[in-house]
C-alpha cells in the first residue's frame, strides 16, 4: 500500500511517514519546501531516504496528479499557517488544493481509498463558553480597546450572565476568529461533503497545539514551545503574554501520529471529524514553568510582560472523547514533548537572533502589541 503526505516534508507530516514505514507501507511525499519552515529551500536531512519525493506545490494541478497517480490513500497536511495577511493565500493553499485533490480523483478515476486532511483547533477560535446561568455562548474576538486596559477573561455580552467560563470543545463548535481558522473550516467541510457525494472515505483532523521535534525554527506561527525553549536555550526569560493564565491544549506528535494512523485503516472513522488534543488543560505560565523545568531553570517564576497577541484566543481545550471512543488516547506528557523539541533543537543549533528576527516581524505587522499604562 502506497500513501501519499503532501507536506510530508514538514513537522506532522515526516514524523507519519516514519510511523507509516515502520508499518511497511510505502511512502511519497508532495512539498514545495516552503520558507522559512524550510530555510535552505532543501528537502530536510531527517526525511528517510526510502521516501519518494516529489517537490511542487499543491495547487499546481500536473504536480498533484503525478503525486496522486498509484496511491491508496493521502494525507493531505500542506497549509499556509502564519501571521502575514496574505488572506487569499490561506484560501488557495489550504481549501483550493483539497478540492483539487477530489477533482482530480473523480476526472482520472484514481482509485484512492481514503484522504485525511489536517484541520486545526484554531477552527474552533474561542470555542464554546457556558454563562452563570449554563448558557452556551461561542465568543467572538476579544475587542482591542478591551485587551489595552489588561482585562484578558471574555466579558459576559448582552443577555449573558458573567462569568463567563471555557468549556472543552466538541467536534460541532465552528467559531473561527481568523483566516487561518477559517480556511480550515472550509477545507473540513470541502473534504467531508466531497467525500461522502463521491463515495471518498475521507477524514477530518482538527490538531491542537502539536509540540516535538522538528518543528519549524524559524516560522513566527510555531508557538510557544518553539518560542520558551529557544528563550531559555538562548539564556534568557521568555515574554509571557497577557498574564499567562491563558489555557492551551497542547499535544505530543506522538500522539498525533497514533491518532494519524488509527483513521486510516478504520472504517469508523470515514466521513467524520475528530478533536485530536492533549486532553488537559494547560495554562501559558505552568507550560514555561514545565519548560524551564526542562531546561534546568528551576529558579524561574513567569512574570507578565505587558504584551499581547492581538487575535489570540483566551482560553482552547478540545474534547477529544470521540476519537478515544475508537480506540486511541493520548499518552505522553508536555513534559515529554519538551524535552523531545530541546534535544532536537540544542542538534539543530538556532541562529542567535532567531527570536529579535520574528519578534521584528510580528511588531512589523501589529500582531504583538502593549497594555496602556494607566
Ligand atoms: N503543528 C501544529 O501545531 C498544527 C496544529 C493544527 C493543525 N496543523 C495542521 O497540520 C498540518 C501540518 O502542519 P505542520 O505543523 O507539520 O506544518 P509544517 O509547516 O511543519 O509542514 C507543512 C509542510 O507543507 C509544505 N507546504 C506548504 N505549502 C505548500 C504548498 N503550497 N504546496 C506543497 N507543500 C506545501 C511546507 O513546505 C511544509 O513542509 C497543516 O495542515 C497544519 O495546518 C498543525
Amino acid at each position: 500500500m502506497k500513501i501519499l503526505i503532501t507536506g510530508g516534508a514538514g513537522f506532522i507530516g515526516s514524523h507519519t511517514a516514519d510511523a507509516l514505514l515502520a508499518r511497511g507501507y510505502a511512502v511519497r511525499v508532495l512539498d514545495s519546501l516552503e520558507p522559512p519552515v524550510h530555510r535552505n529551500g532543501e528537502w530536510p536531512a531527517y526525511l528517510s531516504p526510502e521516501i519518494e519525493k516529489i517537490r511542487g506545490d499543491v495547487r499546481d494541478e500536473t504536480v498533484l496528479l503525478q503525486a496522486l497517480r498509484g496511491v491508496d490513500a493521502v494525507y493531505h497536511l500542506a497549509a499556509f499557517q502564519d501571521y502575514l495577511p496574505e488572506f487569499s493565500k490561506f484560501f488557495s493553499v489550504n481549501v483550493a488544493s483539497t478540492a483539487l485533490i477530489y477533482e482530480l480523483i473523480l476526472r482520472e478515476n484514481l482509485p484512492i481509498r481514503k484522504v485525511i486532511v489536517a484541520s486545526s483547533q484554531a477552527a474552533l477560535g474561542e470555542g464554546l463558553y457556558h454563562d452563570a446561568n449554563g448558557q452556551a455562548v461561542l465568543p467572538g474576538l476579544r475587542p482591542d480597546d478591551q485587551l489595552r486596559q489588561g482585562l484578558w477573561e471574555i466579558q459576559a455580552g448582552p443577555g449573558q450572565t458573567g462569568p463567563l467560563r471555557y468549556q472543552p470543545s466538541g467536534e460541532n463548535i465552528a467559531n473561527p476568529q481568523n483566516c487561518y481558522g477559517t480556511s480550515k473550516i472550509a477545507q473540513e467541510n470541502a473534504a467531508l461533503n466531497l467525500g461522502r457525494m463521491y463515495d471518498i472515505p475521507s477524514v477530518a483532523m482538527r490538531y491542537s497545539i502539536v509540540q516535538g521535534p522538528r518543528q519549524s525554527l524559524y516560522n513566527a506561527y510555531s508557538g510557544a514551545c518553539r518560542i520558551f525553549s529557544l528563550s531559555f536555550h538562548l539564556g534568557r526569560d521568555p515574554v509571557i503574554y497577557e498574564d499567562g493564565g491563558q489555557v492551551r491544549d497542547f499535544v505530543n506528535y506522538l500522539d498525533v501520529v497514533d491518532a494519524n494512523l488509527a483513521v486510516l485503516d478504520d472504517d469508523r472513522a470515514n466521513y467524520e471529524m475528530f478533536n485530536v488534543g492533549g486532553d488537559r488543560a494547560v495554562t501559558v505560565g505552568e507550560f514555561a514553568q514545565v519548560v524551564a523545568g526542562v531546561f534546568g531553570r528551576n529558579d524561574y517564576t513567569p512574570n507578565a510582560s505587558g504584551k499581547y497577541r492581538y487575535g489570540d484566543t483566551r482560553h482552547i481545550l478540545s474534547d477529544v472523547s470521540k476519537l478515544k471512543a475508537l480506540g486511541w488516547k493520548p499518552t505522553r506528557s508536555t513534559e515529554d514533548s519538551v524535552r523531545a523539541y530541546r534535544d532536537w533543537m540544542e542538534g539543530a543549533a538556532p541562529a542567535a537572533d532567531i527570536l529579535e528576527q520574528s519578534d521584528k516581524l510580528m511588531a512589523q505587522l501589529g500582531v504583538v502589541r502593549e497594555v496602556s499604562q494607566p
